[in-house]
């Protein structure tokens, strides 16, 4: 049996299949990590590992001299070095496909809180205001155009219930897609000026970091509306704050943030803006899926049968 290593606690489906699969090793169960680790390393081939908080950089890697696949929760795995696992003939895999319409849901599900004020709306409500008077009435996504940052297949798939909503829809990414109809920007704050929601969906990273800064924001202008499905780090939290208290941009949708799990408490005090807690996947059906193919990827390799879905810069 193939020795597997959880760093960090993952769902029980993960666990349950790998520990019939493999020898499974939970790391955070160990009372003396290093120990445990310099106990295990060498038998270690893959391991299974969270999207999000823990960071699996070179050096923790470097320490499993046998290590062969990295098996990421996720389609997002800027928490991977995944360059440096390449490098060194470690394949990273991550979870993509299987989550892009709950994503898109999720978004769409975003946009329209945000625009329309629903959970303020819900909250008005609740708080017995309705008796006094009728809530206030919101914006629209009547004749509004939404610029994509990031047309991958997530976007492709929020594209597609934009038009479904009758919004237009623009991109910009590095490059123009072939075979895709929709106006390309080559810059996004080209992209930003033209549109009145600009959405983002591109991974995170080294390449994104505070992609999305005053100087968008200023472009996108005050009835602008702001949605993040991405990462926190695409966006620059603290223009964002900024640009939503001065009246620089309308209102902002978030469901990641740059440092969670928490929210910046700024965000929290403000009205315009919905706030989610990273819950783009977040299903019971989608994240089972998710699990499914992060065990598949592991025990497809062990079998011989190669990752299933490995990412580009860490192929093995
Ligand atoms: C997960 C995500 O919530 O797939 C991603 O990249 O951001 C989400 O689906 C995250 O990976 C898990 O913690």
């Amino acid at each position: 049996m193939t020795d597997i290593l959880m760093p960090t606690a993952m769902m029980p489906l993960i666990v349950e299949r790998l520990e019939s699969a493999a020898t499974l090793h939970k790391l955070w169960e160990a009372s003396d990590r290093d120990a445990e680790i310099a106990r295990i390393a060498p038998r270690i081939v893959g391991m299974a590992v969270g999207g999000g908080h823990q960071p699996i950089d070179a050096a923790f890697m470097a320490r499993f001299p046998n290590l062969k696949i990295v098996s990421s929760f996720g389609v997002g795995y800027d928490h991977v070095d995944a360059a440096w696992a390449g490098k060194h003939g470690i394949i990273v895999t991550n979870t993509p496909d299987v989550l892009n319409e709950e994503v898109a849901d999720t978004a769409l599900g975003l946009l329209l809180s945000t625009v329309r004020r629903l959970p303020q709306a819900d909250r008005y409500l609740r708080e017995g205001k309705w008796m006094g008077g009728a809530f206030p009435l919101s914006d629209s996504l009547r004749d509004k155009t939404m610029g994509i940052l990031g047309l991958g297949r997530i976007g492709k798939a929020i594209a597609r219930r934009g038009e479904a909503c009758g919004l237009k829809i623009a991109y910009h990414g590095r490059s123009r897609q072939a075979d895709v109809a929709y106006p390309y920007f080559d810059s996004l704050i080209e992209m930003a000026k033209a549109v009145d929601i600009l959405m983002v969906v591109t991974p995170g990273g080294p390449a994104t970091n505070k992609l999305v800064n005053a100087q968008v924001l200023e472009a996108l202008g005050p009835k602008g509306v702001l949605i993040n499905v991405a990462r926190g780090s695409v966006v620059d939290e603290a223009a964002l704050i900024a640009a939503l208290k001065a009246g620089t941009i309308a209102a902002a949708g978030l469901d990641v943030f740059e440092v969670e799990p928490c929210a910046p408490g700024e965000l929290i005090a403000m009205d315009n803006v919905v706030l989610l807690p990273h819950v783009g996947s977040a299903s019971v059906a989608t994240r089972r899926a998710m699990a499914n193919l992060v065990v598949d990827n592991l025990l497809s390799h062990a079998a011989g049968k190669g990752a299933l879905t490995p990412v580009p810069e860490a192929r093995g």
